[in-house]
């Protein structure tokens, strides 16, 4: 694959100028609830001594892990907003009220008109905010698997906020569509394992490039997991009845249990795919190497991943997702590749693809080159390939 030709893609086709523009109004629209939600908790009064996040979650009464959410919350408004200052402390980030923020309630009306502008799919990406914003304090307190059934689909009322949010929202599927270019430029096929499959936008943009290209017989078969039944149930239906020649196994794979006993054997795949699942396993390193040993020889990982620029760097999307338990919790951290909870950053998916056997562990597009043009990039291929023998 020709990595000048896919970061020109990238930045001509993929990250349009409403993209773009969406991206950037997401953004503000996040610090703006983040604001919001800092006043109506208190946080002014409440930080006028410096405090860690974690004693500011026991004064609240929070769940014991909803520090994780509060330290990137603070951590973003303080990098982003002029409300909050960290204080570096020893052993851990303090943090102390700097000024009275303005009330964020015109701007966001505005945000809303704008992003009103860009089309009606744009709405999903504030939807998904807003949720977050409404249930902050239940979901961290008294509810505290809210949001775990959301996004596991457990929550037959709210499923189509899920959808909305993975699919609908322009700006989240970039994911699949860049997925499925690596997939398509690669010329992957054979037998692909989809891991985290979920409300399908990883399967769909395949397809759906494949048949664009003539290639869709590439597949020999398409092997779908996820461990929600609904999720799978309902992409089956919908890629069944746009696809019904493609052979396609619909299953449940849990990415943190050994695959030989989820019934896939060793040396029996030649793609895995993942579209923003693949940071969802807990030991990442220990996952890839499930997935080394589920590869052919010369079969290859491709994941479409959200990455962090930073430890510290908090997707907008997380004021909703910080709100899961599983999301906030469960990475099992390192201190080289995986300092902070779901996404890693584009070194410690090199890092963590050599230490699990993979040769050359490579990241699509060239980030410096989009970055010259659009620093608030968000998106990557990722991608490794399984040692011959
Ligand atoms: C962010 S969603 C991405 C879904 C889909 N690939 C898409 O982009 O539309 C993450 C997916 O991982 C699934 N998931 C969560 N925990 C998992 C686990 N332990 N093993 C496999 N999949 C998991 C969720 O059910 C969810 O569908």
């Amino acid at each position: 694959m020709d990595r000048t030709v896919f970061t020109h893609w990238c930045e001509q086709q993929l990250y349009t100028p409403a993209i773009r523009r969406g991206t950037e109004l997401l953004e503000r629209a996040c610090d703006l609830h983040l604001t919001e939600l800092y006043c109506c908790l208190g946080f002014g009064d409440l930080l006028a001594e410096p405090r860690t996040a974690r004693e500011l979650s026991e004064t609240l009464g929070f769940e014991a892990s909803a520090w994780v959410a509060l330290e990137a919350m603070l951590v973003r408004l303080a990098e982003r907003t002029g409300v909050v200052a960290s204080v570096n402390g020893a052993s851990c980030v303090r943090f102390r009220s700097v000024s009275e923020p303005a009330d964020p309630a015109p701007e966001l009306a505005q945000v809303r008109r704008a992003m009103a502008e860009l089309g009606p799919d744009y709405a999903a990406a504030l939807e998904f905010l807003d949720f977050g914003r409404a249930n902050f304090v239940t979901a961290l307190r008294d509810d505290t698997e809210l949001v775990d059934r959301l996004l596991c689909g457990r929550d037959a009322e709210r499923c189509s906020l899920w959808v909305r949010a993975t699919n609908t929202d322009p700006t989240q599927d970039v994911h699949g569509r860049i997925g499925a270019r690596a997939i398509a430029d690669l010329g992957a096929g054979g037998t692909v394992l989809e891991i985290g499959g979920g409300t399908g936008n990883g399967i769909r943009h395949l397809f759906r490039e494949l048949a664009a290209r003539g290639a869709l017989g590439r597949i020999e078969r398409y092997v779908f997991t996820d461990v929600s039944p609904r999720f799978i149930l309902g992409t089956r239906r919908e890629i069944r009845e746009a696809y019904p020649s493609v052979a396609c196994d619909w299953k449940y794979l849990d990415i943190n249990r050994p695959f030989t006993a989820q019934d896939v054997p060793a040396g029996s795949i030649d793609l895995i795919y993942a579209v923003n699942a693949a940071h969802v396993a807990k030991d990442i390193v220990g996952a890839l190497r499930e997935c080394h040993a589920a590869l052919r020889p010369g079969g290859r990982v491709v994941f479409a991943e959200r990455i962090r620029k930073h430890a510290g760097d908090m997707a907008a999307r997380e004021l909703t997702l910080n709100l899961s338990t599983y999301h906030r919790t469960a990475a099992l951290r390192h201190a080289a590749y995986r300092p902070a909870h779901a996404y890693l950053q584009p070194s410690s998916w090199l890092m963590v693809l050599e230490q699990a056997g993979f040769r050359q562990p490579e990241i699509y597009p060239e980030l410096t080159a989009v970055a010259l043009t659009f620093p608030a990039q968000y998106a990557a291929v990722v991608t490794g390939v399984r040692c011959p023998g």
